[in-house]
């Protein structure tokens, strides 16, 4: 399958690009940094692994860079679309500034409603069934202080994917939502041992969420394994409450 894939260079997208080159699949992976681990993948998937560098906070350029004739052209046929790249805006309520809050939006809602849009198209130019995944975030379901602005992005791409699910369900697109718990990452990195021990213990497992079980869940979900799975958000948290 040929894959697109957002946020490829670190965290989870680096564990979920791993994971569907392990599968057999092409990667068209998307990050601003080309990171040492991607070129080391390179290296290993030479004819597999393909990389752009595009700043999802300008959702129009990374668009245009992306959908180019160098990267997925029209004569690339996608069958999935991974939108994983997200950045997150930490703070109380009180606090909230519009730029930063903007700037999230672009990279976290916007650009992956726009990326959606041209990977549908491309799905239908080839008449080929497809897949999308969402990363959510446990955040949007269960509420943690400093987290709103950022689960409130999460949340609105939650309900892009459902009625993306219900639209576009005819022609044989699918469209679904990972939603992880917390998991030891660059995002998660500020928080402290005992932030983290407080999030821990909402969970059922009592720990953070193996990146792995993410990932081999949205390599399920893009796969025809999946393949009357639709408009669905599965939870890949730990058992949190
Ligand atoms: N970590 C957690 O606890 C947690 C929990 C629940 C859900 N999630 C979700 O899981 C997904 C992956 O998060 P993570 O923890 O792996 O985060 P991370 O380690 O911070 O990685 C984020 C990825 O997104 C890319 N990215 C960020 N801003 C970008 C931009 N403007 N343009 C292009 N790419 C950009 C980064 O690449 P560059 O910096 O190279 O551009 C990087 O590859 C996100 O959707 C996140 O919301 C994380």
């Amino acid at each position: 399958m040929n894959i697109l894939l957002t946020g490829a260079s670190r965290g989870v997208g680096l564990v979920i690009c791993k994971t569907l080159l392990e599968q057999g699949h092409a990667v068209y992976a998307v990050s601003r940094t080309h990171s040492d681990e991607i070129a080391a993948l390179q290296k290993q998937y030479p004819e597999k692994l393909f990389f752009k560098s595009a700043d999802l906070g300008d959702p129009a350029a990374a668009k245009a860079a992306i959908f180019a004739e160098d990267f997925v052209s029209n004569k690339i046929a996608l069958d999935a679309f991974v939108n994983n790249a997200a950045q997150a805006y930490d703070d109380i309520v009180t606090n909230l500034n519009l730029e930063p809050l903007r700037a999230m939006y672009e990279v976290n809602v916007f650009a992956p409603m726009l990326l959606t849009k041209y990977a549908i198209r491309n799905m239908l130019l080839h008449g080929k069934s497809g897949g999308i995944v969402h990363i959510s975030s446990i955040s949007a379901h269960t509420g943690y202080k400093g987290l709103a602005m950022y689960a409130s992005s999460k949340g609105a791409i939650e309900a892009f994917s459902k009625n993306t699910a219900r639209e576009w369900g005819g022609r044989g697109v699918r469209s679904n939502v990972v939603v992880p718990g917390f998991m030891e990452t660059a995002m998660s990195a500020t928080l402290s041992q005992e932030q983290k021990d407080r999030i821990y213990k909402r969970t059922s497992l009592k720990k953070a969420t193996d990146i792995s079980s993410v990932a081999e869940t949205v390599a399920f979900l893009v796969s025809d394994r999946a393949a009357s799975i639709t408009g669905q958000a599965i939870h890949v948290d730990n058992g949190t409450i």
